[in-house]
């Protein structure tokens, strides 16, 4: 008799469960070795289309195309156990109709085995939040700052800093909570607002540059550990690994160039291929 003992990963509704209750951790993530060092620690990891500009030097998402996304998507999977992994759909792949994005979706949750997609957008998205979770697919919204947005917004911009803004605004988030979302990412909002939203919806909302008072956190991983030579405003840095990179790779470097490679010796021979 054989038994495969599979560790229990996070699942929707224990995300879920965090409304009104423990805040829920998330992180970005894009990288095996990375999701490894996170896993324990968080509760939710999001391949973001972020790593349009973390990992491919791009200047807004745009670019990112559905393959990236898968790619990075499986790299993440390989290196968790534990937490819920939610992969961004790129821009292009769902705004169509619900039909195509569940297609790409279906893509996503096939080939990479993550549990579930982001997208943004508000009201204008409702029609297709339901129509995927309908079909066994969850999803996770995302409104206020929408980077997808940025040339309709003229740039990455706060939003809700007036009350006339508002009413729109939550009205957005309860249509994705409405239409079965199983939590909401709040970007760039006034923080006011966001606290107003979490009061007011009964998914669990996930802040970045929103509020405190959001049923969790989540920044992008290179941000709070000092990686970014210019993270946003609101990024409190956990670590700066930027100059250990550097310190760390001048030593090798000067290492190499003295062909000095302290205990090697000891460990193995290296032959010289003549
Ligand atoms: O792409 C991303 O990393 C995101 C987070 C900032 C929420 O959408």
């Amino acid at each position: 008799m054989s038994a495969v003992v599979a560790t229990k990963r996070v699942t929707v509704p224990d995300i879920r469960a965090h409304k009104n209750s423990k805040p829920v951790v998330c992180l970005t993530c894009y990288h095996a070795h990375t999701a490894r060092l996170l896993d324990e620690h968080v509760d939710l990891m999001l391949v973001g289309d972020s790593l349009g500009m973390v990992m491919h030097g791009m200047e807004t998402t745009l670019g990112v195309t559905l393959d990236m996304m898968i790619t990075h998507g499986k790299a993440v999977m390989r290196g968790s156990k534990h937490a819920l992994v939610v992969v961004d759909m790129p821009f292009g792949s769902y705004e169509e109709s619900p039909q195509v994005a569940f297609r790409n979706a279906a893509r996503v949750i096939q080939e990479t085995g993550c549990t579930a997609v982001k997208m943004e957008g508000g009201q204008r998205l409702a029609e297709t939040v339901q129509y995927l979770t309908q079909r066994g697919i969850p999803v996770m919204g995302h409104i206020g700052l929408t980077p997808q947005a940025t040339n309709v917004m003229g740039g990455f911009k706060t939003q809700g800093r007036t009350h006339a803004e508002w009413p729109a605004i939550e009205a957005d988030a309860k249509a994705i909570a409405e239409a079965g979302a199983f939590a909401i990412v709040l970007e760039g909002m006034a923080e006011p607002l966001a606290a107003k939203i979490t009061r007011e919806i009964a998914i669990p909302t996930v802040g970045i540059g929103a509020s405190a008072e959001c049923d969790g956190q989540i920044l992008v991983m290179e941000d709070m550990l000092g990686l970014n030579p210019n993270p946003p405003k609101f990024v409190r840095q956990y670590a700066n690994l930027g100059p250990e990179i550097e310190r760390a790779v001048k030593a090798y470097a000067a290492d190499v160039r003295d062909r000095h490679f302290p205990g090697v010796e000891n460990v193995y021979q290296m032959k010289r291929v003549s």
